[in-house]
């Protein structure tokens, strides 16, 4: 049976369905197009997002993740369909009123002004706050955030990390209904990104605020988000938990979007001869038989799908698959092996050390492991 985006949706459903309470933000059939309607950016988006979420929209650049973000904001107006925060209605209602903070990827921060000002501006600007009150809580989300001793320096004495924390701080204070944060630490180096993003999660644990955490970094999106919204092309492919779209792919974009080393794919057919179905391509045939495999039908072309993790160096003359080692690239405990089978290069990663270069191994994978995408991409077993 094929998984269309419906199915999807129903996903999002099952995963929502345990928790309590009403959606912080609701997204309902909403599409936003620009141009007179020849620029189609994100269509179709469904999507609530709860008080504990943490929900990362994850996608190729260009799919409409930060136009749906700009859109949840009020930055931008949606073509079609709804957008309720805590239940109202949000039509017509401007960014300011939305009570919703934006965190955006390139700093923008005054250089002039400290850091206590920098973090202050957003409630300079609207809140009835005593500056006694102000002052307090800014200090409160400095001391969170870790840069209580550099209220007083100018932003730009600060390192990139300091800075993007003060862009942190300054939604923090606004004490905001959700957080949206569009690429925020794709300037930084790969450790102090790291560092961000655990801390990044920290907090969204402790404020028990929604955070929408925009990336294009599957990696980033695996470590921090509970919940991933993968986007293509201005559609919503999957949300469901990073164990759930690693393990569970709904398409084949999916399946290839996530995972490193990338996933393995086999085009082949689906046979069935005396109630026994297999699937066969110029490499190997593997008997289908788990649960769905007897509702597949026949003479179908298909896609197999196997990540590089379910594949393993078999004994001889046991494997699937026969190939020569081309390249081996260390990964941690682990090596990242590149097979050349017959002109198809096989991924498979495998304990250090365990394959070398120019050697020749039989490759196997599990029975349960593998999974069927159908002509158009939808997962069908
Ligand atoms: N103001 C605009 N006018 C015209 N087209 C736009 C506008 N904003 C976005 N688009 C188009 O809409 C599509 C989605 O853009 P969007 O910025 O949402 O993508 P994205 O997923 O955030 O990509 P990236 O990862 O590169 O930031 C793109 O094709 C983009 O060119
Ligand atoms: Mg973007």
């Amino acid at each position: 049976m094929a998984k269309s985006s419906s199915e999807a949706r129903s996903q999002t459903a099952q995963t929502t369905d345990e928790r309590s309470g009403d959606p912080v933000i609701d997204i309902q059939d909403m599409t936003k197009t620009f141009d007179g309607g020849e620029i189609i950016a994100c269509e179709d988006i469904n999507l609530e997002i709860y008080q504990e979420d943490f929900v990362v929209l994850l996608g190729p650049s260009g799919c409409g993740k930060t136009t749906t973000l700009r859109c949840i904001s009020g930055l931008e107006i949606p073509t079609e369909g709804t957008i309720l925060i805590s239940g109202v209605d949000m039509t017509g209602v401007k960014p300011k009123n939305r009570n919703l903070a934006f965190v955006f990827q390139s700093v923008a921060l005054f250089p002039h002004m400290n850091v206590r000002r920098n973090i202050r501006f957003g409630l300079d600007m609207t809140s009835d706050l005593t500056k006694d009150e102000k002052n307090e809580r800014v200090e409160e989300v400095a001391k969170i955030l870790g840069i209580e001793g550099m209220l007083d320096r100018d932003t730009s004495e600060l390192s990139g990390g300091q800075q993007q924390r003060v862009s942190l701080g300054r939604a923090m204070v606004m004490e905001p209904e959700a957080f949206l944060l569009d690429e925020p630490f794709s300037a930084l180096d790969a450790n102090l990104r790291k560092t961000m993003q655990t801390e990044v999660k920290e907090l969204q644990r402790r404020l028990e605020t929604p955070m929408v955490f925009v990336t294009h970094d599957q990696e980033e999106a695996m470590s921090i988000g509970d919940k991933i919204v993968v986007m293509n092309e201005g559609h919503i492919q999957q949300v469901g938990s990073p164990y759930q779209i690693f393990n569970e792919p709904l398409t084949r974009f999916v399946a290839r979007f996530i995972g490193s080393p990338t996933v393995n794919m086999f085009d082949g057919v689906v046979t069935n001869s005396s109630g026994e179905t297999q699937f066969e391509c110029d490499r190997f045939t593997v008997p289908v038989d788990g649960e769905g495999s007897a509702e597949l039908a026949a003479d179908q072309d298909v896609t197999l799908g196997v990540r590089p993790q379910y594949i393993f160096q078999a004994d001889e003359g046991e494997g699937v698959m026969t190939g020569e080692v081309a390249l081996v690239e260390p990964q941690d405990d682990r090596d990242t092996v590149v097979v050349d089978v017959d002109g198809t290069n096989v991924r498979t990663v495998v304990p250090q050390g365990t394959m070398s270069a120019g050697e020749r191994v039989e490759l196997d994978f599990g029975r349960n492991e593998f999974w069927l995408f159908d002509r158009d991409g939808d997962r069908i077993y």
